[in-house]
């Protein structure tokens, strides 16, 4: 048995998996010895994944299984488990990162990479890697996290064997290509003393089902209830979907995603051939699926067609005779061109700029995917065994006299039926998990639908008899409208669940209270709170709200531990690290 030192360069829970795991694999290398092999034929490669919410996973994954079958020895991790070292303990090296936040890496890889800024230049000296970057091209710094490690490698000695690759949200395709070329081009990466050392990953031992359902092949589920939350008056319309996992086998736990795929509405469609000049029976060659369909399918449900895509935003300013348009789009100033944009979809943008010349067969190979849409998992499977619960609210909002539409939203309001099917996926987000210790204390803040998954960690901790207390801070405009799961967030309190609640109702009095100045209004007894050990959690609006409560955390930390305002930001990051303060904002 091969004791692995205690000054190891490998974190606790890698050493935790080598301990386990190495009897069985020194096996396998002693079976390669007998055979004959040189430890050199070894070559090992790392495959390090950076992820929110699972995708980045899904490709370092595959990436394993084509190396295997290429002869190398893969190792799979998190960037979040790995130390600088791990970085450097193989020759050969893949990093598969999503970005988050305004270009930023995932949350739980912050640590490593502020501590990867103070690496000697030539510390990658010896590695030869690649990077492939997820990403949104919605997003104004795409790959941004991707594009910084690549060239973080570069700049301190690394061998870049393949340029970066940038995937948009339809990743597959791109990613598929990049492994088809890095893996072989690893395999021919020389080198010497290789270590015989590698990690297997625990979750290899997912079951076939679990592994089956994914992005590329939704289960198909069953929508069992549909429960309108707000109450009449509202001005939001929130809504409790029950879904039936059925034969799926699919499980996952409180902080985790549901990913649901829809489809366009019947209405918009018509429109959008209208103004297209088609009658939807054209037969379009989509290469991605290497099949031809015809239109009517097509802007039904293949392609993204309420938001406009980058590319189609390029044409318009390339033909377009708009000059507000096109002097805003060469200025790139963002913050312009989303005012210019603001409420208007495709069909409001070819209607404005009806003078470009714009095909069936153009206009499709400028749209991207219909991708599946993200959501909370608002339910414990323990408690409702074989269903998981979303909470959702309605996107639709009034443009050009037209009723706009958040396409899944509203698929799931207005055309999705009870027993009705609709396809599913799961993302893990080990980053917002409720404490491994049932004993420690939680303060939960999720105003509107950011209360989702506190009603899944509420009815977990139930389960489990945790003895950690829980602290909501939840809100939304008007209390007698849009409370919702008020019968069961009282339920909670009544059987010692919630010990304590604070509510926001931003429009119930002259003077506007949200979430962030209830915390500082209890700023004492937060931070007595956060010394005790008290996780803390923030889900929902990542524009302002998120942004709002991490200044209001600050200043608490920064006044009441009479600290300065950066101390006491360091001090939140370092809640952040470890795993004390999480996110799942959108
Ligand atoms: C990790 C994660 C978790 C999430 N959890 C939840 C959840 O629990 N509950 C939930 O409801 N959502 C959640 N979301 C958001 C969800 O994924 C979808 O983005 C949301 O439902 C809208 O999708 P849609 O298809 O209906 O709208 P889309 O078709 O995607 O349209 C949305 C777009 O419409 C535009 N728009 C929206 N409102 C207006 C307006 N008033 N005026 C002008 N333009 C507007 C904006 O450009 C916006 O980007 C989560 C997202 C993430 C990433
Ligand atoms: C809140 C949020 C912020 C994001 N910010 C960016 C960004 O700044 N740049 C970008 O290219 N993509 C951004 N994305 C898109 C993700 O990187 C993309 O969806 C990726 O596929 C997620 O991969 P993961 O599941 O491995 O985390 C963002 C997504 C979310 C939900």
């Amino acid at each position: 048995m091969i004791n692995i030192p205690s000054n190891s360069p490998f974190s606790d829970k890698e050493n935790e998996w080598l301990q386990g795991y190495y009897a069985g694999l020194e096996s396998q290398v002693l079976e390669k010895y007998k055979n004959g092999n040189e430890n050199s034929d070894l070559k090992t490669i790392s495959i390090l994944f950076g992820t929110q919410t699972g995708n980045s996973e899904i490709v370092a994954r595959e990436a394993e299984k084509v190396a295997k079958k290429a002869g190398l020895t893969p190792t799979v991790l998190d960037l979040s488990e790995c130390e600088t070292q791990t970085l450097i303990s193989s020759p050969r090296l893949l990093i598969v990162t999503s970005t988050y936040g305004e270009g930023e890496m995932p949350d739980n890889v912050i640590e490593l990479w502020n501590k990867c800024s103070e690496l000697d230049n030539n510390f990658y000296e010896k590695v030869n890697y690649s990077v492939l970057a997820l990403g949104d091209t919605s997003y104004e710094k795409f790959c941004e996290a991707g594009k910084l490690w690549d060239l973080h490698l570069n700049e301190k000695g690394g061998k870049r064997v393949l340029d970066c690759v940038e995937c948009d949200v339809d990743f597959e395709e791109p990613s598929r290509r990049w492994i088809k070329e890095i893996i072989p081009a690893m395999t021919e990466v020389q080198a010497e003393n290789e270590k015989s050392l590698t990690i297997v990953d625990a979750k290899e031992n997912r079951t076939d089902q679990e592994k089956n359902w994914s992005r590329n092949n939704p289960y198909l589920a069953k929508l069992n209830k549909k429960i309108k939350l707000s109450k009449k008056g509202s001005g939001k319309e929130i809504i409790h979907y029950e879904i039936d996992l059925g034969e799926s086998q699919l499980s996952y736990k409180p902080g985790d995603i549901v990913n649901i795929f829809s489809r366009n509405d019947d209405e918009y469609v018509s429109l959008l051939l209208d103004s297209l000049k088609c009658d939807g029976s054209e037969v379009i060659y989509v290469e991605n699926l290497d099949e031809k369909k015809d239109l009517k399918y097509l802007l039904e449900s293949y392609y993204e067609i309420r938001k406009p895509s980058k590319d189609l935003l390029n044409l318009f300013y390339l033909l377009s005779k708009d000059s507000e348009f096109c002097s805003i789009y060469e200025d790139n100033d963002k913050s312009k061109l989303t005012d210019f944009l603001h409420g208007m979809d495709t069909l409001d943008l070819i209607e404005k700029f009806n003078h470009v010349p714009l095909n069936a067969i153009e206009f499709c190979r400028l749209c991207k995917p219909l991708s599946a849409r993200a959501y909370s998992i608002s339910s414990s499977i323990d408690v409702h065994p074989n269903e998981v619960h979303i909470t959702v609210a309605s996107v639709r909002w009034e443009k050009n006299k037209r009723v706009h539409k958040g396409v899944c939203s509203t698929f799931l309001a207005d055309i999705l039926n009870k027993n009705e099917d609709l396809g599913i996926y799961f993302s893990t987000n080990n980053n917002f998990r409720i404490p491994e210790n049932g004993e420690k204390n939680m303060i939960m803040i999720g105003p509107g639908t950011g209360i989702a998954p506190f009603r899944s960690f509420l009815q977990q901790r139930e389960f489990n008899k945790c003895e950690g207390e829980n602290w909501l801070f939840f809100g939304d405009r008007n209390k007698n409208y849009d409370y919702i799961y008020e019968s069961e967030i009282l339920g909670f309190q009544k059987r010692g669940v919630l010990n304590k609640i604070d509510l926001a109702w931003s429009r119930d009095q002259d003077e506007k209270i949200y979430v962030q100045d209830l915390l500082i209004k209890n700023k004492k007894e937060i931070f007595g709170w956060i010394q005790n050990g008290s996780h803390i959690y923030v889900c929902g609006d990542a524009l302002y709200m998120a942004k709002d409560v991490n200044k209001a955390l600050i200043n608490i930390i920064s006044t009441e531990g009479s600290l300065s305002y950066e101390d006491a930001a360091d001090y939140l990051n370092d809640l952040k690290n470890n795993n004390r303060y999480s996110l799942d904002v959108y």
